[in-house]
């Protein structure tokens, strides 16, 4: 039997998507960003994206439809992002999809946007389960063992900021442009990691959480004793608190993924794997880092290209065609889900990242 050709939605933030995929095959991914629409309110505003979903959803799909050069009748499933996310435009995408599905006649399946964050290295790299993974982007930051499309066992999570959040403030704090990943990375290069001492957040507590939103405290205070010392910044301040910072940030990463491996490979996988995705895995020193510890402990590093690591419809297409071989799909009573953490078992996070709760 010829791979189902499954449409996926996905609106559970800002980013309005619809792809179409035949088994691992990316036929089509459109991905329509809302950026400039909540760049005056420092945030997501709620009300503002679900209305932009409701006007684009439709034209997300007839352009990913049109680049995969197929009819809408050609479609053999429908994948949509139930949850976790902002209400309304989760409620935006539930409904275009329960009405394409009863149109159409064709399966419709629930997919969790956690769940396909997390399965993306197998749409890119054809990982075995089972894999640990790391998310780490603006909004998300949590170590997954995945076993499964449904099941997750979640090592531990940021207890406040993500780490693409905790860059973004520090880059604020520091007048450098937005997105601050990048503008924080490029400032780092050749600066002094060591001139100033930064924290390196709940190293001293067992486990795998995390916590970042300390560093952007004293990023603050060190910055304001500069300022009141010397009356602004210099550049070569700017660059090593820069550098300062990201040191923090990698050395936390990396030690608490050096316990996470140790708990995945006590489960001796057969092929073990580690996965990073998120916007943050782009930083070539966190990168790095990770990429070492990886080669030390004999476990093969992915991180999928970044444009599939970012909001698209493309993994909730790839999720929805897992469910969908196991036949685990939804009926018309599908909810939108504002939480839906993915590991029932794990005590829930604290954290909820700039762009809204997460799970
Ligand atoms: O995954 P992503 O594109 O979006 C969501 O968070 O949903 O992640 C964006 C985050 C931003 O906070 C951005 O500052 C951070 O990823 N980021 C980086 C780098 N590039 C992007 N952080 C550190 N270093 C980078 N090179
Ligand atoms: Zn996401």
């Amino acid at each position: 039997m010829p791979e189902p050709i499954i449409l996926g939605l996905e609106s559970s933030c800002d980013d309005t998507a619809a792809a179409v995929l035949r088994g691992r095959k990316i036929l089509s991914s459109v991905v329509m960003g809302q950026t400039e629409l909540h760049a005056a309110f420092g945030g997501v505003v709620p009300e503002i994206a679900a209305r932009a979903h409701a006007e684009k959803l439709d034209l997300a799909v007839e352009q990913a439809l049109s680049e995969a050069d197929l009819p809408l009748s050609g479609i053999d499933a429908i994948a949509v992002t139930a949850g976790p996310g902002l209400i309304g435009g989760v409620l935006s995408g539930v409904m275009l999809a329960k009405g394409l599905a009863a149109g159409l006649g064709k399966p419709l399946v629930g997919v969790n946007h956690l769940a396909g964050h997390a399965l993306t290295p197998r749409l890119t790299d054809g990982l075995a389960y089972p894999y640990l993974m790391l998310l780490v982007s603006g909004g998300h930051c949590q170590f997954l063992i995945v076993r499964g499309p449904q099941d997750f066992t979640r090592l531990g999570g940021t207890i406040d900021d993500a780490p693409g959040e905790a860059f973004d403030k520090t880059a604020r704090l520091l007048g450098l442009p937005q997105p601050g990943g990048p503008s924080v990375e490029k400032a780092a290069q050749a600066a002094d990691e060591t001139r100033f001492k930064f924290p390196r957040p709940l190293l001293d507590r067992e486990g795998c959480d995390l916590s970042f939103s300390g560093l952007k405290t004293a990023l603050l205070r060190m910055r304001d004793k500069l300022v009141e010392a010397q009356g602004g910044l210099h550049e070569a301040d700017r660059a090593d608190l820069c550098a300062g910072f990201q040191a923090a940030v990698r050395d936390v990463l990396a030690e608490k993924t050096r316990r996470a491996l140790a708990l995945y490979l006590a489960e001796s996988p057969a092929v073990p794997a580690f996965a990073i995705a998120g916007g943050v895995a782009a930083n070539q020193a966190i990168r790095g880092a990770l990429e070492t510890l990886c080669a030390e402990h004999g476990v093969t590093f992915t991180a999928p290209p970044l444009r599939l690591c970012t909001d698209n419809a493309a993994m909730i297409a790839y999720a929805g065609g897992e469910l969908l071989a196991k036949g685990k799909t939804s009926d018309m009573g599908l909810s939108a889900r504002p939480r839906w953490p993915l590991d029932r078992e794990a005590a829930p996070l604290l954290g909820s990242g700039k762009k809204g709760a997460k799970a």
